[in-house]
């Protein structure tokens, strides 16, 4: 992804952090927003939009608690890092979205902890793996297989991931607002 790209994606999650009531509000006027102090969930948390959405919620309170999931935690430096400076507030989970095994393992580990959440937050997502799936250029260069791939992981996956959280912990009165961040891989080769 090109900087300014990146750069862009950060400052939208920063101002959709800092104005969590805005959304939370369109998408129900009778709730209240996610509390600062409450639970939030953010998968696709190793990097990138997901991984400075961790880091905004830990910023905006104290008090508040974060789920963050990605495939292998124990890779993921910077999530670890945050997770020592915020004692006990932070908890990385595995969690692909393509294998139906973990969301359930981790929908119940998260369910089981805390209960419940205020806020579930999905930026997992693909747009190139060397090797396997680039970002199309024309439709002459696009491929069956990495349409199919983008499509599981980009728009498949979360919505597993709460038909999962509906059952173990977005039931409760408190679940205020879903928040999913994604693309799929067209718009580029139209051109
Ligand atoms: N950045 C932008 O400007 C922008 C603009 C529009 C839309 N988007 C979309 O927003 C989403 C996030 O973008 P980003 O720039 O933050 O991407 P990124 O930096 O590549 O991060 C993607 C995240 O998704 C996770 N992930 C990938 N495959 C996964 C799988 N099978 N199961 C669970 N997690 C998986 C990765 O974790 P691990 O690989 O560590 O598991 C990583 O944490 C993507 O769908 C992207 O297309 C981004």
């Amino acid at each position: 992804m090109r900087a300014n790209t990146l750069r862009a994606a950060m400052a939208t999650a920063r101002m959709a952090v800092s104005s969590l009531s805005s959304p939370a509000r369109a998408l129900s006027s009778a709730a209240a927003a996610p509390p600062a102090s409450g639970v939030s969930m953010v998968q696709g948390a190793s990097r990138g939009i997901g991984l400075e959405f961790v880091r905004q919620l830990l910023r905006r309170s104290d008090q508040g608690r974060v789920v963050a999931t990605c495939r292998a935690p124990d890779s993921a430096a910077e999530l670890q890092e945050l997770r020592r400076e915020h004692a006990g507030r932070l908890t990385v989970l595995p969690l692909d979205v393509t294998d139906e095994s973990t969301i359930e393992v981790t929908g119940a580990a998260v369910g089981e902890t805390h209960g419940s959440l205020d806020l579930l937050i999905n930026a997992a997502g693909i747009l190139s793996i060397p090797n396997v799936i680039q970002p199309e250029t024309s439709l002459s260069k696009v491929q069956k297989s990495s349409l199919l791939l983008a499509y599981e992981v980009n728009a498949v996956g979360p919505i597993l991931v709460i038909k999962v959280a509906i059952t173990a912990f977005l039931s409760a009165p408190n679940c205020v607002c879903i928040l999913l961040i994604t693309a799929l891989c067209l718009p580029q080769c139209l051109n």
